[in-house]
């Protein structure tokens, strides 16, 4: 049995410690129950209550978290000990709306703290309900759009009383019977409701929303030359390839083709040079036009004359060390 439940048939009337719920369903975003099982038992044992917690160093507490990771979770838990300690008496809120409100604790973990922990008729869905529940309606709206539509039809099969015996059976159904690959429906109590199992095709719900197609991008990237040194910016610290050294640009980016423009008036050559590269959210075709000049270095303060001979020493992304190479290849023959 899971250590922060009660037994079964413990009867509607007790309910599981508050500080054992909130804790555990903070340790169980985004993370396995086998994984967090060892570190629930490790942190009752060592802070049985909110008021120990409290207590507690963060720097002790983070430490015991190691391993466990998302460490914002181990900040936000010990600012909302100390939280529940110092402005509620030491009793967590019993309502959704005001666990809404303590540091660390969003939508799903409010919802969840107020059905286990104090029986009120909350709506609790996470990735395992979802799943459940687009199954069971056989949802044909594709996620994430569908997320408002699952949500409704989560409250319309919540009952009144025991919501958070339903909500974890629920999870526990999506986690170990009606799983992402490969549903065990026969062994599934809600097989003779489920829609999706009627239509023969379970495991094409949820539906998801195709990938987006990559968009295709062109820029311009400028080589611009004075006695054996070429000119090099340092890319702004937000962004694209952030804080990188590069060749100017004509502005392109994930949104737009640069502007094909060039930077000054001189006496420009089109090498040639063009390198298909895969961005994670587009692709780009970027050529390459040179010229010699010593304009740049006087106009721009954010570069540098950098050797040429010692380009590949310049720690240039992969694209413009692409470029580099394939035009000094070029001129060379
Ligand atoms: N995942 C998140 N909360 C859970 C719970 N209370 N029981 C099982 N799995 C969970």
């Amino acid at each position: 049995m899971l250590p922060w439940r009660l037994p079964p048939r413990h009867g509607a009337k007790k309910r599981p410690d508050p500080y054992r719920v909130w804790l555990s369903e903070i340790m169980l975003q985004q993370t396995t129950v086998a994984a967090v099982i060892p570190y629930f038992e490790k942190f009752t044992a060592r802070w049985p209550d909110i008021a120990a917690l409290a207590a507690a160093g963060e720097a002790e507490i983070l430490a015991a978290w190691a391993g466990l990771g998302y460490y914002a979770r181990a900040r936000n838990l010990h600012k909302c000990a100390k939280l529940v300690a110092s402005e509620y008496g030491g009793a967590f809120p019993d309502t959704e709306a005001e666990l809404l409100k303590l540091p660390g604790v969003g939508n799903y973990t409010a919802a969840a703290i107020a059905a286990i922990a104090f029986g009120e008729r909350a709506v609790v869905v996470d990735a395992n309900v979802e799943r459940v529940v687009a199954r069971l309606c056989a949802i044909d709206t594709p996620l994430p759009g569908a997320k408002a539509e699952i949500r409704l039809a989560a409250d319309a099969i919540t009952p009144k009383k025991r919501a958070g015996d339903f909500a974890q059976a629920m999870m526990d159904l999506g986690a170990t019977i009606c799983t992402a690959r490969s549903p065990a429906c026969l062994a599934c109590p809600l097989r003779e409701y489920c829609a999706a199992f009627a239509t023969g095709n379970v495991e094409a719900y949820p539906v998801k929303a195709p990938k987006k197609a990559r968009p295709h991008r062109k820029g311009r990237a400028f080589w611009i030359e004075q006695d054996a040194h070429v000119w090099l910016v340092q890319r702004p610290a937000k962004g694209m390839l952030g804080g990188m050294r590069a060749f100017p640009d004509d502005g392109w980016n994930a949104r737009r083709d640069g502007d094909g423009q060039l930077p000054f008036s001189s006496d420009w050559q089109d090498t040639g040079v063009a390198i298909d590269h895969i961005f994670t959210h587009f692709s780009l075709t970027l050529s390459l036009a040179a010229t010699e000049s010593s304009v740049a270095g006087e106009s721009a303060e954010n570069g540098e004359w950098w050797p040429v001979k010692d380009l590949d020493k310049a720690g240039l992304p992969t694209l413009f060390r692409k470029a580099a190479s394939e035009w000094m290849r070029k001129r060379k023959s």
